[in-house]
C-alpha cells in the first residue's frame, strides 16, 4: 500500500509488497539507521528554526533510540545544532519512581540526551512517576493539554516492545485511549529486569501517552533493532491492525516509517521467502538451498524425495525452470548441505579437503575461542572445543570481559564466607560481608566486590578449561575495559578493547578464530565484543599470518543459525554431549539462579543441549545421518 509521506524521508528502499502495510526501511546495522533519523530530526528542527517556530518531539527511552540521541549530540557538538527551540515530550515513566532512581525515564532521557545538548529545562516534559493515585487522572488530563497547546507533536519516537507496545500501550489498548496510568504487562516487567535486578524490583504501572495521543502526530518514526524484534516487527508490519498487538495501529497513521536493521527485518516475508512475494533474486545460490529447505518443511519431505509436483504445487516453479530438473537440483542441495557435516573442525590430515569445511593444512592448527563472557565457549562450542584440543590443535581461549555483574551477591558471599571460615579476622573479607549485607537497592559493587566476582568466573573458567585439557597459559583473561561499570549499561567500546584483542591475535597468529555471532544477548555484550574482534581483523588484516586465518562465528547461549546459513556442522556423540554438559557445569555462578536470563528460563546447559539436539534433527528431517547433537558454524570472510 503506498504511503504519501508528508516529512522528510529518510534514505533507503522501501520495496512495496502485498504483505507490508506499514512504511518501512532497512539499514544494515542500527548505527546506519539511527544516523538517518537523528539526521531526519535535525533537519525538522531546523526547518522550525528558519521559520522561528518551536519544534515539538516526542520521545521515547530503552535501548532502541539510544544510538540516535548519541547521533543528535554529535550534531549539537561538531555541527552546532541547537535545540534552544525544541520542547520535548517522553512517552511514558515508570510509575512509583523518583526522578532521580536510576531506573527512572528522567534519569534516562537525561543520561542518554539532555545532559549533553542545550534544550531548555523548562521544554522538558516527562511523565512525573511520583504521583499520589488521586491526582494521577488531572495530571494525565494536562500532560494532553500541554501537548495540544505546545502545537501538537511534529515527530514522534517510538520503541516497540515485544508484547507490541507502544510507549506502555499493552496488548488490549484502545485506539482512542490517551494518557494515562497502565499496568504492565509480565513480558515487558520480564525485560526490564536485568536493569532492575530482578524482575519483583520492575514496577507494575507506568504512566504512558495513548493510542491517539501517539497517533495524532504529524511524522512517527518507530525503530527497531537486532533478532529479538524480529517476530514483532514482522505481525507490526505484516499483521492486521488489531488492539492485541498495538503497534498495528501505526497502520491508520499516513506518516510513519518503522526504521530496522536486517536482523529485526529478518521475518518479514519478503526477506524470509521472497519466493512468496515473487520478487526473488534467484542467482544467489543460498536463495535456492533456502527455497529447498522451504519446501522440505513445507511438505515434511527430506530433500532427495522432493517431487517436481512439489516446486510446481508450492510456487517454487520458476526455480526447476532455472535449473532444468528436479532431481539434479535436489542432489546439488543434498550435497550442499552434507558437505557442511565435519568431525574435523580444524581440518582432517592427510585427506582431500576439496569438499570439507576446514583446510587441511597446517594439520596442527593454532586456535583461538574469543568467548564474549567466562562461558560462552563451552556452551556454544563445547563440543567442538573438546574435538580440537583431543585432534592436537593448540587451543587458546580469549575471554573477553569479566562477566563480573553475573555473578549475585549470594555466590560471591559464599566464597566470602569460606575464606572468613579460615581465618574470620581476614579485613577485607570483613569489609566485602559488610558492603553485601547493608547494600542498597541498585548499588553499584565496589571495585574490591567486582575483583572478587571476576575471580570467580575465572576459577570456574579455568576448572572448565582444564576439564577439556587445555593448559592455563592458553587461557587469556582480556577484561576488556568496555565492560568494567559495575552496571548493566556498558562504555562505548574503545581503541584499548582493540588494542587488548590485536596483541593476542598478533601473538598467537592463528589459524582459526572463533568468535560468538550471537547477536541476541539481552544486554548486546556479544555485538559489542564481536565487533571489536572485526576492528582488529580490520586493523590486521594485512599482515601476512592473517593470510592463512580463517574466522568461524558460532552461536549457542541465546540463538542459533538457521540451516541455510551453516557452513561448518560438527556432530557430537553420547558421550561428547556429557562432556560439553560437565564443561558447562563447571560454571557455577551461572547455574540455578541465573541473573541475566534473557527470554529463555532455561539453564544454559539444557539450552545448549536442547539446540544442538535440535540441529542434528534439522539434519536429519533433510535425510542425512541422524546425530545425537551438531553444533554449528558460518564462515566470516573479512
Ligand atoms: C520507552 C517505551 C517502550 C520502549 C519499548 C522498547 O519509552 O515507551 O515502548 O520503546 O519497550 O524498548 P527497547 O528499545 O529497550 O527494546
Amino acid at each position: 500500500m503506498k504511503k504519501s509521506l508528508t516529512s522528510f524521508i529518510v534514505p533507503g528502499t522501501f520495496e512495496e509488497n502485498r504483505f507490508e502495510k506499514l512504511h518501512n526501511i532497512s539499514f544494515e546495522s542500527p548505527i546506519a539507521g539511527s544516523i538517518a533519523v537523528a539526521d531526519e530530526i535535525s533537519k525538522i528542527i531546523q526547518a522550525k528554526q528558519n521559520k522561528n517556530e518551536m519544534c515539538i518531539l516526542g520521545l521515547a527511552t530503552g535501548s532502541s533510540p539510544i544510538s540516535v540521541y548519541k547521533r543528535l549530540i554529535k550534531l549539537h557538538q561538531d555541527e552546532g545544532l541547537s535545540f534552544k527551540n525544541v520542547i520535548t515530550f517522553n512517552l511514558d515513566e515508570y510509575f512509583g519512581l523518583e526522578k532521580m532512581d536510576i531506573n527512572s525515564y528522567y534519569q534516562f532521557m537525561h543520561d542518554n540526551l539532555f545532559n549533553h545538548i542545550d534544550i531548555l529545562p523548562e521544554n522538558i516534559n516527562i511523565p512525573n512517576g511520583k504521583l499520589n493515585t488521586n491526582q494521577v487522572l488531572n495530571y494525565c488530563k494536562k500532560y494532553e493539554e500541554k501537548i495540544i497547546n505546545s502545537g501538537g507533536i511534529d515527530l514522534q519516537l517510538l520503541g516497540i516492545g515485544r508484547t507490541g507496545h507502544i510507549g506502555f500501550n499493552e496488548p488490549g489498548s484502545n485506539v482512542n485511549s490517551q494518557t494515562r496510568i497502565v499496568t504492565l504487562d509480565h513480558l515487558t516487567r520480564f525485560d526490564a529486569a536485568p536493569a532492575f535486578n530482578g524482575i519483583d524490583n520492575v514496577p507494575r504501572k507506568a504512566i504512558t501517552m495513548g493510542i491517539k495521543t501517539i497517533l495524532s502526530a504529524n511524522r512517527i518514526i518507530l525503530l527497531a533493532w537486532g533478532t529479538n524484534k524480529s517476530e514483532i516487527i514482522q505481525k507490526a508490519i505484516e499483521g492486521e491492525i488489531n488492539s492485541n498487538i498495538p503497534t498495528t495501529y501505526l497502520q491508520n497513521h499516513k506518516n510513519t516509517t518503522v526504521i530496522i536493521d536486517d536482523q529485526a527485518a529478518s521475518n518479514l516475508t519478503r526477506i524470509k521467502t521472497p519466493w512468496i512475494t515473487g520478487n526473488c533474486n534467484w542467482k544467489n545460490d543460498n536463495i535456492r538451498f533456502r527455497a529447498v529447505h522451504w519446501l522440505c518443511s513445507k511438505t515434511n519431505k527430506s530433500i532427495l524425495k522432493l517431487t517436481e509436483e512439489d516446486y510446481n504445487l508450492n510456487g517454487l516453479s520458476e526455480l526447476l525452470i532455472l535449473e532444468g530438473n528436479y532431481y539434479d537440483l535436489n542432489i546439488k542441495m543434498f550435497n550442499k548441505v552434507q558437505n557442511t557435516i565435519t568431525g574435523w573442525p580444524g581440518g582432517k590430515p592427510n585427506a582431500s579437503d576439496q569438499k570439507r569445511p576446514e583446510r587441511a593444512h597446517p594439520s596442527k592448527k593454532q586456535c583461538i575461542i574469543f568467548s564474549p563472557h567466562p562461558d560462552d565457549d563451552v556452551i556454544s562450542m563445547g563440543g567442538t572445543f573438546d574435538r580440537l584440543v583431543s585432534q592436537g590443535h593448540e587451543v587458546h581461549l580469549a575471554y573477553q570481559t569479566s562477566g563480573n555483574i553475573a555473578v549475585s551477591d549470594e555466590e560471591a558471599l559464599k566464597y566470602i564466607e569460606v575464606m572468613l571460615d579460615l581465618d574470620s579476622e581476614l579485613k577485607s573479607y570483613l569489609l566485602l560481608k559488610k558492603e553485601i549485607l547493608s547494600k542498597k537497592k541498585n548499588q553499584i559493587d565496589s571495585i574490591s566486590l567486582r575483583k572478587l566476582k571476576t575471580a570467580i568466573r575465572k576459577r570456574e573458567s579455568l576448572a572448565a578449561s582444564r576439564y577439556l585439557g587445555i593448559p592455563d597459559n592458553q587461557v587469556h583473561f582480556l577484561n576488556l575495559p568496555f565492560y568494567e561499570t559495575g552496571k548493566i549499561q556498558k562504555n562505548n567500546p574503545d581503541e584499548k578493547d582493540t588494542l587488548i584483542t590485536n596483541d593476542i591475535i598478533s601473538r598467537i597468529k592463528p589459524h582459526q578464530i572463533y568468535a560468538a555471532g550471537d547477536l541476541a544477548d539481552p544486554h548486546g555484550t556479544h555485538r559489542i565484543c564481536l565487533n571489536i574482534i572485526f576492528e582488529s581483523l580490520r586493523q590486521l588484516k594485512k599482515e601476512s599470518y592473517m593470510k592463512n586465518c580463517w574466522v568461524w562465528l558460532y552461536r549457542g547461549a541465546w540463538q542459533e543459525f538457521e540451516i541455510h546459513e551453516i557452513e561448518m556442522a560438527v556432530p557430537m556423540s553420547p558421550d561428547q554431549v556429557m562432556r560439553k554438559r560437565k564443561a558447562i557445569l563447571y560454571h557455577q555462578s551461572q547455574k540455578d539462579v541465573v541473573m541475566f536470563q534473557g527470554n529463555d528460563n532455561r539453564e544454559f546447559w539444557l539450552r545448549a543441549e536442547e539446540r544442538n539436539r535440535r540441529s542434528a534433527e534439522k539434519y536429519k528431517n533433510l535425510g542425512l545421518a541422524d546425530y545425537q547433537a551438531i553444533e554449528l558454524f558460518k564462515k566470516y570472510n573479512f
